[in-house]
């Protein structure tokens, strides 16, 4: 199944484009909208959510999803030390997989839960009530896990091109 190699490796790439590319201006967009507040903030929460659904998660599936691919294809030597940056990698994206489905999730859920309880308490014909403490805790980690994550996204996408002997 060698031939299938280079079909795999471009939709791997295309998946880490789709997946990745837009999440690196997140952050700007969201500093954007917090500074003209009201319905900026909550047209780049509506986009970041359909961007979520529409790119990031269904390329995060096809990297994983071909990556493994790529390694039936043609046997590849995964378990082998000198295959360390690919088992590295893999560890490394599950994991982040694994924290962003559980922890990061349920802390966007809850800002989403309280800022609509927020909105509801508030006059329906005044300006939207600003974040409580709480809410702007949330906001600071889910911000601080998305840099975290864009750093591990960098370090995976090292370990992948330069390939380099890992010694564990
Ligand atoms: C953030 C996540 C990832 C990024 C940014 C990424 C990026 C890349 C890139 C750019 C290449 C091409 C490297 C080259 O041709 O020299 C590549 C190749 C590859 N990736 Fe990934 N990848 C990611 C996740 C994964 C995962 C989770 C797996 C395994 C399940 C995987 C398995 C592979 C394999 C087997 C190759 C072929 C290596 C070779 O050409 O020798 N990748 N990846």
């Amino acid at each position: 199944m060698g031939w299938l190699f280079p079909w795999l490796l471009f939709a791997h790439v295309l998946g880490v484009v789709l997946a990745f590319g837009p999440t690196y201006a997140f952050g700007t967009y969201a500093g954007l909208a917090a500074r003209e507040g009201g319905p900026a903030r909550s047209f780049n929460d509506r986009a970041r959510t359909l961007v979520n659904r529409r790119m990031v998660m269904p390329g995060t599936l096809l990297v994983l999803v071909t990556g493994f691919l790529l390694i039936w294809s043609v046997n590849y030597p995964w378990s082998s030390p000198s295959a360390r940056w690919l088992q590295l990698s893999i560890v490394l994206y599950l994991g982040m997989i694994a924290y962003n489905l559980t922890i990061s999730r349920r802390r966007q859920m809850r800002i989403g839960e309280l800022m609509a309880r927020a909105r509801a308490a508030a006059p329906a014909d005044g300006p939207p009530p600003p974040p409580s403490p709480e809410v702007q805790d949330l906001i600071h980690k889910v911000r601080r896990d998305g840099k975290a994550m864009g750093v591990i996204v960098i370090l995976i996408l090292f370990l992948m091109v330069v390939k380099p002997q890992v010694a564990l």
